[in-house]
């Protein structure tokens, strides 16, 4: 059977995974199988314009917003209706992930109605090996003033800088998907099917396991610093108090005496 490249692939899940907390909440601009799999960690909510697809997953709030026109040209944009996402968006989010509408649709309408969401939170744009996916995310990104992190098939705009440990993660899970891909897909995208570096998951999970280590060693040298220097305030004090205990003990006679 064909795979079918509706629902967020692994990579697209391990970019979320590394950058909200599973207590996060997610906006998601179109909704289906791959909801599924956020429902399972966060609280999410489903921008949708397709009735068919409105509640296919019983645990997201769903959020029924038509495709409009979005002005009276003859070549508009058609895009959900900012109006219903005015009233309709949470106040509070940690992430969106834009995934909709549909393809043939296109997203550009995201462009003209980006105060509709909140701009502190990271972005995740899927599909951004197509060219109009990639023109919105490289437009975004520049009007938000923020760096564009691409991957193969999916871009990430984020308010902070990316550890070096969340782009190794989040590009050994996107090659693992890329490593499932067949090449009548990947051509009908890139002009080159085969990649001219091989795909090796290992260079990353190597990468991964250093930087862990590191953190390690960071975290022990830290605790041990802690010590010494509560140590070292606990030597100074038994110090002073030695030192000044003649004179305490001269204070004490001298206030039993006016007693
Ligand atoms: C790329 S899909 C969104 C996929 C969703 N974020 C997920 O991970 O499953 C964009 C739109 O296509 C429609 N759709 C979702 N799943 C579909 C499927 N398996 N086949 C056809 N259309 C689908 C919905 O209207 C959805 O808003």
């Amino acid at each position: 059977m064909k795979k079918s490249h509706f629902p967020i692939d692994l990579g697209v899940l391990t970019a979320i995974r590394q950058l909200v907390n599973s207590e996060s909440t997610i906006v998601e601009l179109g909704s289906g199988n791959g909801t599924n799999r956020l429902v399972a960690e966060y609280t999410v909510y489903s921008i949708e314009d397709d009735e068919k697809w409105v509640g296919y997953c019983e645990g997201s709030n769903y959020i029924h917003a038509p495709l409009i026109n979005l002005d009276d040209s003859e070549d508009s944009i058609r895009w959900y209706n900012p109006e219903i996402l005015r009233e309709s968006l949470p106040e509070s989010y940690d992430l969106v992930l834009i995934d909709g509408p549909a393809g043939k649709k296109g997203r550009a309408g995201l462009l003209s109605n980006l105060d509709l969401f909140r701009t502190d939170v990271p972005f995740i744009i899927d599909d951004t090996l197509r060219e109009h996916e990639c023109q919105v995310a490289r437009e975004m990104a520049y009007l938000l003033n923020r760096p564009l992190y691409m991957f193969w098939n999916f871009s990430i705009i984020s308010p902070t800088i990316l550890t070096e440990e969340q782009v190794a993660r989040i590009q050994r899970a996107a090659l693992q998907v890329l490593d499932t891909e067949e090449q009548p897909y990947l051509e009908s995208y890139f002009t080159e099917s085969t990649p001219l570096t091989n795909i090796n998951s290992e260079e990353w999970t190597e990468k991964i396991r250093e930087l862990n280590e590191n953190r390690l060693r960071l975290a022990s040298l830290e605790a041990q610093s802690r010590k010494l220097d509560s140590l070292e305030s606990s030597v100074s004090l038994r110090i002073g108090l030695l030192l000044t205990s003649p004179f305490r003990f001269v204070l004490g006679l001298r206030k039993r005496k006016k007693h």
